[in-house]
């Protein structure tokens, strides 16, 4: 509960100086033109009335008292919420923002967070109600290490539910020698709870070691056997 009281004061004080008429503008960025876009795409599902972040971000009059938390945010790639450290695995759901996005980002908030024309304005998503826990259906529960006894086609992973602060990293070692660096949870926070899914689906022959390292278990999803890889 400190953080939104923290963020509620923080946001209080600051809204005086940023909306302030003499807050010089020095960016061509603005909201109508490119910032609702990247909002929509990666923050708005989340942050939209009655979603599961605590606040909309989805008006610029929403968002602009929030613009210096929002820099912060995504320059230290807070946001959006994903969890699983880069470059180990490649995920096909992952969301984050790409350097450009942050960048502009960045230079808008920094360049006064101004609104533009509102002929620009991009239509405002409709947000499907995700439930977040519908259960994964098929898969293999992994507790610390297993051999796979026959071959398998992982499409992701689901961890289990971690404690916050938590870590989990996954690596399959196949039975040539290849080590497969599967998925790494550092430090994780309770809203990154969710599968992962892989860029491409991961062959793993017979005799593949998986090694979980974690206090909790992890499924490791397997695809439809219906489906080809190629279909996606
Ligand atoms: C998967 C859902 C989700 C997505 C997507 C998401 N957020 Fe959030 N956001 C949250 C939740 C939940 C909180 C409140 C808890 C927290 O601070 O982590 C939050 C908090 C914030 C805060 C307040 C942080 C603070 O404590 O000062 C800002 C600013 C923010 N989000 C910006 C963004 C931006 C910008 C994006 C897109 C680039 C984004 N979020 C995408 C869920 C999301």
């Amino acid at each position: 509960m400190l953080r939104p009281i923290r963020n509620l004061a923080t946001s209080f004080l600051l809204l005086p100086i940023l909306a302030g008429a003499h807050e010089p503008i020095t960016t061509k960025l603005t909201w109508t033109q490119e910032i609702s876009r990247i909002v929509y795409k990666h923050c708005a599902s989340c942050h939209h009335e009655s979603g599961a972040a605590p606040m909309s971000l989805v008006t610029y009059d929403e968002a602009r008292p929030w613009a210096k938390a929002i820099r912060d945010e995504v320059a230290e790639r807070r946001m959006p919420p994903w969890g699983a450290v880069k470059g180990f695995g490649q995920f096909r759901n992952d969301d984050s923002l790409a350097d450009p996005e942050i960048e502009m980002l960045v230079l808008w908030v920094e360049g006064g967070a101004p609104k533009g024309d509102d002929i620009y304005l991009p239509r405002v998503p409709v947000f499907p109600v995700i439930s977040r826990s519908a259960p994964p259906k098929r898969g293999i529960t992994v507790h610390g290490e297993t051999t796979l006894a026959h071959a398998i086609t992982a499409s992701g992973i689901a961890p289990g539910e971690m404690p916050a602060g938590a870590s989990m990293q996954i690596v399959a070692k196949l039975p040539d020698g290849t080590v497969e660096n599967l998925l790494w949870l550092r430090n994780t926070r309770t809203e990154w709870d969710r599968p992962f899914y892989f860029r491409q689906p991961i062959a793993l022959p017979k005799g593949t070691l998986i090694a979980v390292h974690s206090s909790v278990p992890a499924l490791i999803l397997q695809t439809e056997s219906k489906r080809s890889k190629k279909d996606r």
